[in-house]
This record gives structure tokens, sequence and C-alpha cells, in this order.
């Protein structure tokens, strides 16, 4: 990018100033993404650059006549780092829209950054419900507290697990997933028989999923962020619950595909809801897969990788709708009410909430040409935030 305006300035000079350059190939627009590229969350990173970067290779680097710049920094998953990038990108930078937030406090944090310098910001990844009334410039293309974990729970009563165990993360989104999915189970006729929350950081899981076992349920419904289910999974069958038929239950951040391979056998037939599977079986899929695959090292992308590759998406319609104008109120009214069909299928922006409309599946991990996927075998569909307002 820098290279190649130096050329173009350069090739101008050289050319005694005769060939006008058009305004619009000199106009850069930033867009600031923020992202834990190194810590215990560096996956989502990784994920979401790539899924980033991917739209861009498919779609190119212009927009209504602007050339696109994503200004790339690693707050290492650490709130106050954040922030001050968030600032730094603005002030410094002159980012017209910031995007990324590996955890729900990376998003929280810039609440009062968005308020100040009216720019929008994109999350790929936070899902806390709490995060969207902190700002009128937030906007999602994640996905919204328990969009997840409601299907989940139907599904579990229809299947006859009536009994189970909740186990989640000790923060926002696992807070918003059990009682998400507490409300619906016992509205189906689930009992819940104890509900556990594990800290978010270091988790050692073995003295819970002890206490998971003793219970004797049906089933362990859980959630634990992306970049943590291989260690849950491998505590799950080191303390002998498959082996004690307690089936596990999950929202699709335990079986993110970025590491479901890794995780060997014991994941087959693991069950869970959420609304991205590499597998997804759309045109729309199958290109940005092979895309992220080409250009990141044979990476499989996850439902991080969809969130930045939708985030780009979302920029570019916006840009397109205000015709290049980069002011912040405008392209957030821009992006409100978005609609297209994503790799991970159909999805809409609120425009009362700004949060993401999408289809959530019911997934079985499955071997699939010596791989493990999550294979879809049920649409829930247009699922908003029941948290929204
Ligand atoms: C969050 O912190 O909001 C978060 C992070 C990773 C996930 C889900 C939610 O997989």
């Amino acid at each position: 990018m820098i290279t190649r305006r130096t050329l173009m300035a350069a090739a101008g000079l050289a050319m005694g100033g005769l060939v006008a350059i058009p305004a619009s190939a000199q106009e850069t627009v930033k867009i600031g993404l923020i992202l834990p590229m190194t810590g215990p969350f560096a996956s989502t990173g990784r994920q979401v650059e790539a899924g980033v970067k991917a739209y861009m290779a498919l779609n190119g680097d212009t927009v209504a006549g602007k050339k696109i710049e994503v200004v790339l920094r690693d707050d290492g998953g650490v709130a106050d780092q954040t922030r001050r990038i968030a600032q730094e990108l603005v002030v410094n930078d002159g980012a017209k829209m910031l995007m990324g937030f590996g955890l729900t406090p990376l998003a929280m944090s810039v609440a009062p950054v968005l308020n100040q310098a009216k720019i929008p910001a994109i999350i790929t990844s936070a899902t806390t419900s709490a995060i969207m009334p902190q700002s009128q410039y937030y906007v999602r293309t994640s996905m919204g507290g328990p969009q997840s974990a409601v299907p989940v729970a139907t599904w579990a009563v229809q299947n006859n697990l009536k009994k189970v165990v909740t186990l989640v993360s000790d923060y926002g989104p696992g807070i918003d997933i059990e009682q998400g999915f507490t409300n619906q189970f016992k509205k189906d006729g689930g009992t819940i028989v104890e509900a556990i929350r594990v800290p978010l950081a270091n988790p050692d899981f073995a003295p819970f999923l002890q206490r998971v076992r003793d219970a004797k349920p049906d089933a362990v419904f859980a959630f634990v962020p992306a970049g943590i289910g291989a260690q849950f999974m491998k505590q799950y069958v080191d303390r002998g619950l498959a082996d004690a038929g307690i089936k596990l239950i999950a929202t699709g951040d335990v079986t993110d595909d970025d590491l479901l391979n890794g995780m060997g056998p014991v994941a087959k037939g693991v069950i869970t809801g959420h609304f991205y599977s590499a597998l997804h079986d759309s045109p729309e899929n199958k290109a940005f897969v092979a895309q992220v695959k080409k250009a990141a090292n044979n990476m499989r992308p996850n439902f991080m990788g969809v969130g930045g590759y939708d985030a780009m998406t979302l920029a570019y319609m916006a840009l397109k709708k205000t015709n290049g104008d980069t002011d912040g109120t405008k392209l957030i009214e821009a992006m409100k009410g978005a609609t297209w069909v994503s790799p991970r299928g159909p999805i809409t922006i609120d425009p009362a909430t700004r949060d993401i409309v999408q289809d959530i599946y019911m997934r079985e991990v499955k071997e699939v040409n010596g791989e493990l996927y999550n294979v879809e075998f049920a649409t829930f569909p247009k699922i908003k935030d029941p948290n929204a307002k």
C-alpha cells in the first residue's frame, strides 16, 4: 500500500506533474483493526485477520473511489491496551472506522472513544448483549448474547436430555449463554441440576468437571470462548465424563473449526449450536474457505474468521451507500438494515439494535473426508439476541 502510493507520486513527478492523478485514487480510508495477536486468545486475532484479508483479496482494496487501508494493531487481549490503541488510531492515524475486539471487555473498553469520536466500531468477535447499548456507534458481525444457546436447549429436551449441568466461563458471554440456555430449557420442560461458572483466565476444568460427574446429569451444556475449547475437551475425556455416559452439548465456541481437528476422535458426536461451520454448503462459503486456506498456510477458517470477513463486507457496503463519505454518523446509519449472504448464510443488521440477525444451525461433529467438521443438520432461521432491547 505505502509502496504503491510512493511509486505513483514518483511517476507523477517524473512526468513533470503533467499526469493528473485522479483525486479519488489519492484518498485513503483507514480502518483500525484491533485484535489479540498474542496471548491466550491469539487464535481469535489470527482468524479475524485472515477473514479481513480474504475479503480484500476477493473484492479488491478500493470502494466508492476510496482506497482502503487496514491498520492492524495487537492489544494482547488487555482492555487498557485496546482503549489506548483505539485512541491512537483515531487521533494519530485518522482512522474512520474501528474493527475487531476479541473479547467482551476489550470491546467494552472503547465505548468512550467511539462516543467522543463518533465513528463506527464493527465488533467481529465479542458477543455479550450488554455491549451494544454502551454506544450508538457499535455494530456487530459476530453474534449477540445467547443466540446460539437457545436452539441447543430446545434440541436437548426433544432428544431426551432432560437433566443438565451448565458449565460456562464466568464473564459476560458465559453468563448470557447460561441464562439463555436455562430459560429456554426450563420452558421446554428440562431441569438444571447445577450451574457451574469457571474462571476465564487459565482455567483448570478438572475440579468443575468432577462436580459435573458427581451430579450424574444426562448432559453437560458448556460454553468456553474460542481458543479454550481443545483444553476443555481434553479434560472432559480425562475426567471420564464421556465414559460415564454424560453427553456433551455446547455452543460452537467449544468445537471451533480452527482447533477441531486437533481435538481428535473424542470430539465426535458432540452436538453444538452456532452460526458458522467451515463445511456450510454454499458457493459463498466455498470461496471464503478456499481463499483463507490459500492465503493462510492451509488454515481452516472458524466463526471468528467469518466475523472479520463480514465486518469488511459491512464496511464496504456502508462506504458504497454513502458514496465514499467517511462521516462516522453517516456510516453507522448506512450500516443499519444492511442485508447480505455471508459465507455463514443470510444475515441482516437489525436497524433498531445494530446487532446481527442470523440463522443458527444445530451441528454434530463428524468425520468427513478424514477430517473433523461441525456437520449442520437443522436450521433455526433469523435468530435475534433474545436480550436485545
Ligand atoms: C467474548 O468475550 O465476548 C467472546 C469471546 C470468544 C467467544 C465468544 C465470546 O468464542
